[in-house]
């Protein structure tokens, strides 16, 4: 997905420093300036991986914004706490260049493209209200936010802190369902902002609010209490999701500790009194408008018992409020801060020591834009087991596929590489979801159906996994019969699940631009890039049937996915600024009438109305990209005759060439140009697809902040493609291929947690300056190995795979048996 913002003038922040830790006694957090600058070769994997994560990368960049989640959370957590800020790029909740700190709320996503999710019932606090005066501190979320110092934001794997500008210091770290906030005051409050004829001092009293709001002021209704004696606070309120249809509801409880309570009661917009104990916001009808009417419940504390600290501990729970309470008093019992943090950092440890890094003279910012991919390649989907109201079950439960149309093409297969436990649950939410609400989804948040971008994307996710032995308590029956409704079954509403304009599927075999398709509602757009989505969805529906034995179902299914050829107009040329591209063969929209439509090859892409392309009604017909790069796409499990309609392997690699080297052309911030990138594999290049990704690491995926990304991280897609390409291996989607290219490092070392077993990526000849990137001969477990990919049966079994290097492009992978494989070979791209 791409950001639906504008340019916004973003001003650069300064780099965060070490300064808070040493201010909060916290030694081991590195935060994003701690890692020397000078590296030293080591073995680096596990706990000591984490200092080189740099949460801040990603978190801004203008209209190509990361939107990461820069907070604390465990691995796939539901709890995610961190500073909301205000400002067009709080997708992320916090955001590097964003002033004005609104709160600090539990729940967020990460990268995510469309309005900002979540972020509910966000704290506020105050270390004194003016004149001691209740009303004068501040409590809508306007007139409350206060900006941050500068340098201060620090984040940790568990953990993240920043100094407001009214001196407070907030610290967070989570378990699964609850935040723990360490707030520590100033000795004399610093009043929120410089208000004129304020003049008064402020005793240190400090005021906590609950805010019946999310980051982006969707709220239907929603109520919240106070408890006067322990100042507890709960709430519940409907909202909406950020990229789909419905509402959902959530639930908190609030508790505090360190200081006692002095006065407890509501607020609506600024205004506060101590009576009642309760409000109720109904929905007012008004709820499309740009506010929502502040309201919340509020906690007045006398000056904390000592080291003026006081706790915040919240639940969060999709259920109910008993439940919230339940998790918070199970998770954090003692309110202790630190052993809460320690545990929490010792489950990030645990998910990096799968790997070990012989990292030789490889410089730190490599090692940190390496280690924080795979960091975010672990903050969604979100384990929200237990907390699906929807139906009854006793599978788990997986929230924020945000979107899988973005985590088909590398999340997925990360996570599966890394972590095959927690793939096989997400595997088995989508197969729970299916039994429950009759389809697979594409696109998930906050328990409601999320919108369709182009294919059934889940298909390809299922099917990878299906070849990867993700096997745990899954039905791959009930998995192909899942798929196949995608194929066969248009929903009413497939705008948010399924295909549309399956009719024409299935008779014309393309799906028209001017498509007649009175079975269901979604936008009739993107005509030519669905068609080949659909046509690949359908390529991996046939290679499950083949996988289960219904070899009739293949022949079908594989015959569906040669229906991309329907949408390639053979003679159609390609004209930059009136200069001939010199390529001939492109994918067109086509009427009902057989027709074909025309728009223009680089319309799209930044070179020409990049804007004009989203999921809206007057959108184009290919989606966020130009038939210049849905035509590398039209074939991915046929790339023989995909190179054949280019006009053969001389003149494709030509073509992939002029696309990655035509400035603003081949656009890496968004996830469907990242296979052009190892295209040159499939004829025969694969020295040339090592090139590319040099070419794209560092310069646009690096460790700089807030930018480090060219675009939308979506749940980790940025992360893991500079991972797996980092290490060598990046997976083909919907097959169980990986393209070989020299790792960046000496050597890794990847551990499947399923089978106990250990690869070893290791280079010779390797040199930190990347003279020698090209692969001269290759040995497997010992024997000469001259396949350009490799199969998941390696990672699963384990063994050495050694790359001897050079400075030239050699003949190892060049031939057509080394070449991944084809659906047909016989095409003369060989002869
Ligand atoms: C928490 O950890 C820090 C740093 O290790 C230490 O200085 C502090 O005393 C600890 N606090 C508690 C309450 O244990
Ligand atoms: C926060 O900083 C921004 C930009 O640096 C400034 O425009 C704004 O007035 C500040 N807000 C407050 C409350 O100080
Ligand atoms: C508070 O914010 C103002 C305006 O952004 C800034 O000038 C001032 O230095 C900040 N103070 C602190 C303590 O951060
Ligand atoms: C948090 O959830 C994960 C599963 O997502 C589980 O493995 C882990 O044990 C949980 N942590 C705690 C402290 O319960
Ligand atoms: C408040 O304003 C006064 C006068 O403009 C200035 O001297 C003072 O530094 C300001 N205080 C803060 C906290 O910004
Ligand atoms: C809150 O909104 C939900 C969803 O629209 C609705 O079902 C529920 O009845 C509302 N509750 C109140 C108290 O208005
Ligand atoms: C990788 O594993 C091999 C075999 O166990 C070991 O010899 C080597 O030192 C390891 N390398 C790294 C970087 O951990
Ligand atoms: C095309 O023309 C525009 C405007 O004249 C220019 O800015 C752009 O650089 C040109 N693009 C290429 C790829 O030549
Ligand atoms: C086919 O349909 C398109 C779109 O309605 C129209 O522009 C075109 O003229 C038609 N072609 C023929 C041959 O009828
Ligand atoms: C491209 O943008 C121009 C100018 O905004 C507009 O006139 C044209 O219709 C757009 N083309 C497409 C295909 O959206
Ligand atoms: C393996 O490759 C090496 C160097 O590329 C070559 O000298 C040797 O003959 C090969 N061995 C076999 C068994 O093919
Ligand atoms: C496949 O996964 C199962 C566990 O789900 C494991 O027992 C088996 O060894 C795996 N097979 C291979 C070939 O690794």
């Amino acid at each position: 997905m791409e950001d639906l913002q504008l340019l916004l003038n973003s001003a650069s922040t300064a780099a965060a420093t070490a300064t808070a830790a040493a201010m909060i006694g916290l030694t081991k957090i590195a935060g994003i300036a701690a890692v020397a600058s000078t590296a030293t070769a080591a073995v680096v994997g596990g706990r000591d991986a984490l200092q080189y994560v740099n949460h801040f990368i990603g978190t801004n960049n203008g209209i190509h914004a990361g939107h990461v989640f820069p907070g604390a959370n465990l691995p796939f957590g539901m709890a995610k706490a961190v500073a909301d800020v205000n400002g067009d790029h709080r997708q992320g909740g916090f955001s590097l260049t964003e002033a004005g700190v609104t709160g600090f709320s539990h729940m967020h996503d990460s990268g995510t493209g469309g309005g900002a999710s979540l972020g509910n019932f966000p704290l506020f606090i105050q270390a004194g209200c003016p004149g001691d005066e209740l009303n004068r501190c501040k409590f809508n979320k306007k007139d409350r936010a206060v900006n941050y110092t500068a340098g201060t934001p620090m984040a940790h794997p568990g953990y993240f802190s920043i100094q407001l500008n009214t001196s407070i210091i907030a610290e967070m770290t989570t378990t699964n369902h609850t935040a723990l906030y360490r707030f520590t005051l100033p000795d004399v409050p610093v009043p929120p902002f410089n208000l004129t004829g304020i003049s008064e001092p402020a005793p240190l009293s400090p005021m906590i609010l609950a805010d019946l709001t999310d980051l982006s002021d969707s709220r239907i209704n929603g109520t919240a209490s106070v408890d006067p004696t322990t100042g507890r606070m709960t709430g519940s309120g409907q909202f909406l999701p950020t990229f789909g249809i419905g509402n959902y509801s959530l639930h908190f409880c609030a508790d505090f500790r360190g200081a006692s309570v002095r006065e407890t009661g509501v607020f609506v917009n600024n205004r506060a009194g101590s009576e009642p104990k309760t409000i109720n916001m109904v929905d007012d009808g008004l709820n499309n408008s740009p506010e929502i009417l502040p309201a919340g419940v509020y906690a007045w504390f006398d000056a904390p018992e000592q080291d003026n600290q006081i706790l915040a501990r919240v639940g969060v729970s999709f259920k109910s409020v008993e439940q919230a309470c339940g998790h918070a008093e199970r998770e954090i019992p003692d309110f202790d801060f630190n052993a809460t943090y320690n545990a929490a950092e010792a489950a990030w440890a645990d998910k990096f020591s799968v790997l070990s890094v012989d990292t030789g003279a490889v410089n730190n910012s490599l090692q940190s834009t390496f280690w924080s991919g795979f960091y975010r390649a672990h903050i969604s989907p979100q384990d929200y087991t237990g907390e699906n109201y929807l139906w009854e079950s006793d599978e788990p439960y997986y929230d924020s596929y945000y979107c899988m149309w973005d985590s088909y093409r590398v999340i997925h297969q990360a996570i599966t590489l890394f972590d095959p436990w927690s793939q096989t649950q997400m595997i088995r939410t989508l197969l729970d979801i299916y039994r429950h609400e009759g389809k697979l989804p594409d696109c998930r948040m906050s328990l409601c159906k999320g919108f369709t971008q182009g294919g059934s994307s889940a298909d390809i996710v299922l099917v990878d996994a299906f070849l990867k032995n993700i096997t745990d308590g899954i039905d791959w029956q009930l998995a192909y019969e899942a798929i196949v409704s995608d194929a066969e079954e248009e929903p009413l509403n497939w705008a948010v699940e399924g295909r549309g304009g399956l009719l024409s599927w299935k008779s014309l075999n393309y799906i028209p631009a001017d498509d007649f398709d009175p079975y269901g509602t979604g936008l009739f757009t993107r005509s030519a890039s669905r068609t080949i989505e659909y046509a690949y969805n359908d390529f991996c529906i046939a290679t499950m049937a083949k996988g289960l034995g219904n070899e009739g179902d293949y022949e079908k299914y594989i015959e569906r996915s040669t229906y991309w050829r329907n949408v390639w107009k053979e003679d159609q040329t390609s004209f930059l600024n009136g200069t001939d591209s010199g390529f001939v063969g492109f994918l067109m929209p086509r009427y009902l009438n057989g027709t074909f439509g025309y728009q223009d090859t680089f319309t799209c892409s930044l070179l020409q109305n990049f804007t004009s392309c989203y999921l809206n009604p007057d959108g184009t017909e290919f989606y966020e990209g130009s038939s210049w790069l849905y035509s590398f796409l039209a074939a991915p499990g046929d790339m023989a005759s995909l190179i054949a309609a280019m006009g053969g392997r001389e003149t494709f690699i030509k073509r992939l060439d002029y696309w990655h080297e035509t400035p603003e052309l081949a656009y890496m911030g968004n996830e469907q140009p990242f296979q052009t990138v190892f295209q040159y594999h499939h004829a025969g290049r694969p020295g040339k697809s090592a090139e590319r990704i040099h070419q794209y690491i560092p310069s646009q995926f690096n460790d700089s902040i807030p930018v480090g990304i060219p675009g939308n991280d979506d749940s980790g897609a940025m992360g893991s493609f500079v991972v797996l390409s980092m290490m060598g291996t990046y997976p083909n989607p919907g097959t169980d291929q990986y393209y070989l290219t020299p790792p960046f490092f000496p050597e890794v070392n990847l551990t499947n947690r399923m089978t106990g077993n250990t690869v070893t990526l290791r280079n010779v000849n390797f040199d930190a300056g990347y003279t020698n990137i090209y692969i001269q001969s290759a040995t497997l477990n010992g024997e000469n190995y001259t396949k350009n990919y490799i199969t998941h049966d390696f990672f699963l079994e384990g063994g050495i795979l050694e790359f001897t290097l050079g400075a030239n492009e050699s003949a190892w992978g060049t031939r057509q048996e080394d070449c991944p494989p084809s659906l047909t070979t016989d095409n003369g791209i060989w002869d």
